[in-house]
């Protein structure tokens, strides 16, 4: 987006008169916060013609019929209010997509939604007063003003009166573990503090929902570790909470409930532990292999009771994790060891665990979230 778009957005908040709370809990906090139904985004898909593609994409010659791509599917799910409602889904499944439609800064092809009670098609300021979203590959923080300066501008572009703006500020900064460091550009910010500061940005009129797309992408452990413990603390303020994540440990420690995003469409909803629950009764053989040929991988698909099997390479020391989800791990295991050892592999760690929610996921949709 560009910057005149994000300004013209920014300045359609208007703040509410008191951020000792979380806005806009006086008379009507509907207990759906944000309530989306059939929600559709289809984008056209222009083909190239046979030859000669990029002269139709450069315009110099005409292009191929226009196909469609379904990037959302007719989602529909309800926050309530107070929750942490994840997305979790892989590559492309359409969380970010979801999150624009839900900020208004991208029209829906069809469906409708509310966020508190605001349509957002036919109330899209109301909307964005009730919202704060940080959003990935969207900066919206001047690199070249300190942080400091960034939380002052955005507050001026709120109309949040200084009196209010001032301790608002420096409560944010402290919050954010930002105080030490408000005075230095933005350019100079860690990846973790640029990212505290968007969402300072984000909960300066002190809206009720945040939307936070992966949130804790391309932090370093401890910062993911710090943002996560930072969203638990949001969330005990009285706000809602829709983030977008494929890191499922996280989806799982975060989330109250969570929407499994495949191609576009919620394929399960539930809470973590329903989700995994769904799927008890299955036992995931965990087996880290040193020297795994692909005849091994082979013949262990193809064992009986074997359901499904996945093979992860961890390239920093050459072994593999192969997990095999069984109904009976005690009756299949025996011969996974053998099997191993005759394709003369070395097992280096064995584990029966339970389903975690990628196991879930893999269940449903017979791939992995993550590549
Ligand atoms: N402007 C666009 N025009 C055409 N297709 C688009 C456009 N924006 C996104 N898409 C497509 O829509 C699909 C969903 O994209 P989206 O960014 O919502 O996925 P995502 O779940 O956020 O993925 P990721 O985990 O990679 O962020 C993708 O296949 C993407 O290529
Ligand atoms: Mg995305």
């Amino acid at each position: 987006m560009d910057r005149e778009r994000a300004a013209v957005l920014d300045s359609s908040h208007h703040p509410p008169e008191a951020f000792t709370r979380v806005a806009d809990s006086k008379d009507r906090t509907p207990a759906t916060i944000v309530d989306v139904q059939g929600l559709s985004k289809i984008y056209p898909k222009k083909k190239a013609s046979g030859e000669g593609g990029i002269w139709s994409k450069l315009g110099l010659r005409r292009s191929g019929p226009v196909e469609q791509f379904v990037a959302v599917d007719a989602i529909r799910f309800s926050i309530q209010a107070g929750e942490i409602f994840g997305l979790l889904g892989p590559n492309g499944a359409g969380k970010t997509t979801t999150i624009r439609m839900l900020c208004t800064l991208l029209e829906p092809t069809s469906g409708k939604a509310t966020v508190n009670g605001y349509d957002i098609q036919r109330q899209p300021n109301l909307v964005r007063q009730n919202l704060g979203a940080v959003l990935t590959g969207e900066r919206s923080i001047y690199w070249k003003l300190t942080g400091r300066e960034n939380l002052q501008y955005f507050a001026a572009l709120y109309h949040i009166p200084p009196a209010l703006a001032k301790p608002r500020i420096n409560e944010l900064l402290e919050r954010l573990d930002l105080a030490a460091r408000a005075d230095e550009y933005v350019e100079r910010y860690s990846t973790g503090m640029k990212q505290r500061i968007a969402i300072a940005k984000a909960l300066l009129a002190n809206p009720p929902v945040l939307l936070l797309d992966e949130p804790t992408t391309g932090l370093d452990p401890q910062s993911a570790r710090n943002l996560r413990e930072l969203i638990l603390e949001i969330k005990r303020e009285g706000r809602t909470i829709l983030l977008t994540t494929h890191y499922m440990e996280e989806a799982d420690q975060l989330c109250d409930r969570i929407g499994i995003v495949d191609t576009g469409k919620i394929i399960a909803l539930d809470t973590p532990a329903r989700l995994k629950a769904s799927i008890q009764q299955l036992d995931v053989i965990q087996a880290e292999v040193e020297n795994v040929s692909p005849a091994l991988v082979d013949e262990l698909k193809r064992l009986q009771g074997a359901e499904r099997l996945l093979a992860r390479d961890n390239n920093s020391d050459g072994s593999c994790t192969i997990s095999i989800h069984t109904l009976d791990s005690r009756a299949l295991l025996p011969t996974v060891i053998d099997l191993i050892g005759t394709h003369a592999g070395r097992v280096r760690h064995l584990q029966v665990a339970q389903p975690t929610l990628e196991d879930v996921f893999i269940t449903l949709t017979g791939k992995q979230l993550r590549d």
